[in-house]
């Protein structure tokens, strides 16, 4: 995955706190598959600098954080105290400290295109999820990795390595890009079915803060947001 989330963890939060990509379009996109989550045991995958934590804790929400950054992890617990349980954990071996049947709502934005294979976690998701529970999740559009990349085979699932500009200067990130058929096979694999998909929209008020990203974003869509329900 590189360094992004590590060596550069504090200026990776600062650049996503109110950013385009992430505040005004990733983040409302993702929030509004997730509702109300008052009173509710919510687990936040891949939690990054722990701005959804704060904004489930602000909601009334019960609330575990799980990244594999140490530096994500010191952030979360700096902002959240003892109102989130946060600990690090490379989510590729799954969910080994959490309970079954123990979350109403298991959130993981931007995170799901750093594993190779997507079942294992998905029936751990599962798992920890009380059976009816939603897992709500964003990740890059294939569209976009398929048309940026010198793809052969659109099935194929593959490690990319890009520069991404996010905290003003490149770095480098890699991930793995995959198909629409992948990732609902590897939900419908662990026992989950569709409730909500969609494309995001970037909010109103891009518009005047960032009015070419804003045209950009209405017309080609850059991530896809997936709400699955725990048969
Ligand atoms: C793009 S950031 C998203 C952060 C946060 N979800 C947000 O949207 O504000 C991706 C996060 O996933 C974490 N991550 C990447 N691979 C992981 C893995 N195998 N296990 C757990 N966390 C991982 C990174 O450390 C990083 O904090």
């Amino acid at each position: 995955m590189g360094d992004m989330y590590t060596k550069y963890a504090v200026k990776y939060a600062d650049a996503i706190e109110n950013n385009a990509y992430n505040g005004l379009y990733e983040r409302p996109s993702t929030l509004a598959l997730v509702g109300d989550v008052d009173n509710k045991a919510v687990l936040d995958l891949g939690c990054g600098p722990g701005i959804y934590a704060q904004h489930f804790v602000d909601q009334g929400a019960k609330v575990t954080a799980i990244d594999l950054s140490e530096q994500m992890v010191q952030m979360t617990k700096q902002k959240l105290g003892d109102a989130v349980t946060c600990y690090a954990q490379d989510l590729a071996d799954g969910l080994p400290k959490e309970a079954d049947a123990s979350y109403d709502l298991v959130v993981c934005p931007l995170m799901v295109h750093y594993l190779e294979d997507l079942v294992p976690l998905f029936k751990e998701v599962h798992r920890v999820l009380k059976q009816g529970g939603w897992f709500i999740f964003s990740t890059h559009h294939p569209l976009v990795d398929y048309e940026e990349n010198d793809v052969n085979n659109y099935f194929a699932v593959e490690r990319i390595t890009e520069d991404w500009n996010t905290i003003g200067e490149p770095v480098e990130v890699s991930f793995f890009r995959r198909s629409l058929s992948n990732l609902f096979d590897s939900l419908s694999e662990s026992a989950f079915t569709l409730d909500k998909f969609s494309e995001g929209k970037p909010d109103p008020m891009m518009k005047e803060v960032s009015p070419e990203t804003f045209d950009t974003l209405s017309r080609r869509p850059n991530f896809i947001f997936v709400r699955a329900k725990a048969n």
